[in-house]
């Protein structure tokens, strides 16, 4: 792996400048395999980097200083060529050992956890980490922005858990508030016990429409509304079954869905649970001396700077009832004593970011330092999100949209692109479902997360762009080549006969899988392993038609995909043409699986199901 390289290159650059080894790991990273100089290098050392870091002077001619400093390294067994762009120093390892290192551990078996144990992401603090995601609303649309949460929450959970965190998903479910006491009121009225078994999102949604329309002009369905909330807070136990009730059946019905995106949660936590404490975050604030009276007789903490109340959050109503950030702190202060965790994760979109700073800002304020350690992972708009019946409504309504386009397009399709879904897959229904949702997250991930972008069915589910369908198209291709070579692979291959420059590119894309994953870990974008598997997909599919496995010459293909004639050559002590051309196959098939690991490791991160057929 990259780790190899860079530290035989940094003890090179360590002997030369009289330094520690580990000084010069932060400046080299794997080079991407596109913006390749001629000398092919495959890593890189930045003299700027270096510089910041103190290592080297600051001041003078920095080319002046990369190409001194070139002229003092020399090429040896590992380092084949060393030559200067601009401000960087090129490294060109010896081809042998650059397949041999990065396709060490297939040989091993340890295909999952390819790039894992790299020092580089070894040097990543570790710790309890809880990602809240998704957290919809009950009774209210699941709109596109919980869609994002619930699947930016799962990358970045994937994620740290692969990092070795242990990890707590946790939803937070919009289970409190006055829309209760109108669900309540409007259930009495419009509700029907056996709907709501059968369908209870649909069934709470009709009835909180119903209600709110019937308020615009009744006011004894308001006042019905505000005594039911008030029974609520004050847990009288006809109110609190019927809200229990509520809740259960909606997120048993969430369950099932999210499985179907592939995503699940740890706990299912709820504003409801901090009602009670909520009241006890006031008082605290309050024995501080923390909180505020204001004008219209409210509760604030005054966050301004100068303390002249020019920028305060209100915690208490004027008639003492709990805000949604009231609860909010309430519920880290719980969290953090329950969980203990070292870093917590909230996931919304954008419109939050000021509540969640506040929120912060309260916390640390009350003492809590470890507030410093949570972060809110916000994200753009989504325009659009329709589905051919009309407005998104619940989450299962863009599922089985996704499912019927998918569906559709892999019976239309008339190229070899897909098998025909009805004649050779178990379960089409399945894999378009899988093949559809990549395609929705590969869409949502590709670009920075705090931009807003249009919601495009059938950009999102073209074969042949930069999409999901293509993750997977390849994946299946991969495994469909592997099937084929079944039993056909040896133990040992000879590294060195992977040259060709489709293989390199293979090779020197997959070295850079830790630096893409220490990436990903820093900033919390999911753009950038989007971007690393659909290059590494372009390259699969050049290295398809230039470095055939079970193809061209017939005959050998014919050899290679039956392992008994494989035997059989080599029993005959088959002639050295034949030889070469099946221990090329050997090596080829090895750069394949390598590449069907990681693409599939990666895919799974980014909360994506690989199919092995489409
Ligand atoms: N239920 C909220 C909404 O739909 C999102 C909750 C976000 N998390 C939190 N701890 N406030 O907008």
């Amino acid at each position: 792996m990259a780790c190899f390289f860079r530290r035989k290159i940094a003890a090179k650059l360590a002997r030369t400048l009289q330094q520690s080894e580990d000084v010069f790991i932060p400046s080299l990273t794997a080079v991407s395999p596109l913006k390749k100089q001629q000398s092919g290098a495959d890593l890189r050392l930045s003299l700027s980097t270096l510089r910041v870091e103190g290592i080297l002077p600051s001041s003078g001619d920095i080319q002046l200083q990369t190409e001194n400093l070139a002229a003092q390294l020399k090429q040896d067994s590992v380092v084949e060529d060393i030559s200067t762009g601009h401000a960087v120093i090129n490294f060109k390892v010896n081809r042998g050992l650059l397949a041999e290192k990065v396709l060490e551990p297939f040989a091993k078996g340890d295909d999952d956890n390819f790039g894992l144990n790299s020092e580089l992401l070894n040097s990543l603090p570790r710790g309890t980490t809880l990602v809240e995601y998704s957290s919809p609303n009950i009774a209210k649309k699941f709109h596109a922005g919980h869609l994002r949460s619930t699947i930016i929450g799962n990358f970045i959970a994937n994620l740290k858990q692969s990092l070795g965190n242990n990890v707590i998903r946790m939803n937070y479910l919009g289970d409190w508030g006055m829309q209760f006491g109108l669900l309540g009121a409007g259930f009495k009225q419009f509700g029907c016990v056996e709907k709501l078994k059968d369908n209870p999102l649909q069934h709470l949604f009709e009835v909180y429409v119903k209600v709110n329309k019937e308020v615009e002009h009744s006011e004894d369905m308001k006042q019905a509304a505000r005594d039911f909330f008030r029974q609520l807070e004050q847990h009288e136990s006809q109110a609190v079954t019927l809200w229990q009730q509520f809740r259960e059946l909606t997120v048993k019905e969430y369950q099932q869905v999210y499985k179907r995106l592939g995503v699940h949660f740890d706990i299912y936590s709820g504003e409801s649970f901090h009602q009670d404490q909520a009241q006890e975050v006031v008082q605290e604030l309050q024995r501080r001396g923390l909180l505020k009276v204001s004008e219209r007789g409210t509760r604030v903490v005054d966050l301004s700077p100068e303390g002249d109340m020019t920028n305060v959050c209100t915690l208490l109503r004027s008639d003492g009832t709990t805000l949604y950030i009231t609860r909010d702190i309430a519920a880290a202060i719980s969290r953090r004593e329950t969980h203990g965790f070292d870093e917590m994760i909230y996931v919304t979109d954008k419109s939050q970011e000021n509540h969640f700073s506040q929120l912060f800002q309260i916390l640390v304020t009350m003492g809590h330092s470890w507030a410093e350690r949570c972060q809110h992972v916000s994200f753009g708009l989504v325009q659009g999100m329709k589905t051919r019946t009309g407005d998104v409504v619940f989450l299962e309504d863009v599922l089985d949209e996704a499912r019927a386009r998918m569906l559709h397009n892999m019976n239309q399709t008339s190229s070899k692109l897909c098998v025909l879904a009805s004649k050779e897959l178990e379960n089409p229904e399945d894999t378009a479902e899988r093949v559809g949702i990549s395609a929705l997250i590969v869409q949502d991930f590709k670009g920075p997360l705090q931009g807003d972008y249009k919601f495009d069915w059938d950009r999102m589910l073209q074969a042949r762009g930069d999409t999901g369908v293509f993750l997977q198209y390849t994946h299946a291709r991969l495994c469909s080549l592997i099937r084929r070579n079944e039993g056909a692979e040896t133990g040992t291959f000879n590294p060195s006969l992977l040259q060709e420059q489709t293989s390199i590119n293979i090779l020197q894309q997959l070295l850079r899988y830790d630096e893409i994953l220490h990436q990903s870990s820093k900033d919390l974008q999911p753009r950038h392993l989007v971007t690393f598997l659909l290059k590494l997909c372009h390259f699969v599919a050049s290295a398809h038609t230039e470095l055939p496995v079970a193809g061209s010459p017939q005959d050998v293909a014919q050899v290679v995909t039956s392992p008994s004639c494989t035997f059989l050559l080599k029993a005959l002590n088959c002639t050295a043409n034949q030889n070469h051309f099946i221990m090329n196959q050997q090596a080829r098939l090895r750069l394949f699986r390598a590449a069907r690991s990681v693409l599939a490791n990666g895919m799974k991160i980014l909360g994506i199901t690989p199919v092995p057929k489409m």
